[in-house]
């Protein structure tokens, strides 16, 4: 079921990605994965600061870690990917180390450019809030200099009558609400209408 409309001539990764819950547990090669990250980094920031750091949960103990702080609901599918990717995003500038208050906009870019190369690889990613952020803070022992933003599954698609059936009614491409809602303009006296 794809449901999903185009009215313009767009970047192929864009309009074909979504985020499935559906992976295989084969391993992704080192590349591949160092590949996506490096994209990730070439996202644009303000100041050039790069606020976005990842922890890379690709091996037993590692991974096992990441699975564990992810709520029930994805951890029954999340944790059959063989990478789960913790992202942190620095608050400062590291210049003057005042507030950067565009540090989450910049991360969710980082993120954003992350998914799309996966796309690109036929690596799927599946950014989740659905974790505890407290336990992440406390049992990784991560400083206060750094929000806790979302834990990445990644891997390559997998057998989808795997998951459980609420889940297989759900894999599928999500639609949008339409781009003339989302645009606001401003009317004769210069406020928003
Ligand atoms: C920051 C963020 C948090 C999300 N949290 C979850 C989550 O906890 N569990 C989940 O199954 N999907 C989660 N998603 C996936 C979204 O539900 C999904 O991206 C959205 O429905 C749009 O669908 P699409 O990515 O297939 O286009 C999250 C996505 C983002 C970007």
């Amino acid at each position: 079921m794809n449901n999903r409309n185009f009215n313009y001539d767009i970047m192929p990764e864009i309009k074909e990605r979504w985020s499935s819950r559906a992976f295989s547990d084969k391993k992704i090669k080192t590349d591949d994965l160092m590949a996506v990250l490096e994209a990730a980094s070439f996202a644009p920031s303000c100041f050039n600061e790069q606020p976005w750091r990842f922890v890379i949960g690709d091996t037993k103990q590692s991974k096992e870690k990441l699975c564990g702080l992810l709520y029930e609901g994805n951890q029954k599918w999340a944790c059959n990917a063989p990478v789960l990717i913790l992202v942190l995003s620095y608050k400062y500038f590291s210049s003057n180390s005042k507030d950067n208050y565009w540090h989450m906009f910049d991360t969710g870019t980082s993120w954003g450019y992350l998914s799309l190369e996966a796309w690109r690889r036929g690596i799927l990613a599946h950014a989740m809030g659905g974790f505890s952020r407290k336990r992440t803070r406390e049992e990784l022992n991560i400083s206060e200099d750094y929000d806790i933003v979302t834990i990445i599954a990644v891997g390559y698609p997998g057998d989808k009558t795997k998951l459980p059936e609420d889940l297989q009614d759900r894999e599928h491409p999500a639609v949008r609400k339409p781009l003339s809602s989302l645009i606001l303009d401003i009317d004769e006296s210069g406020k928003l209408k």
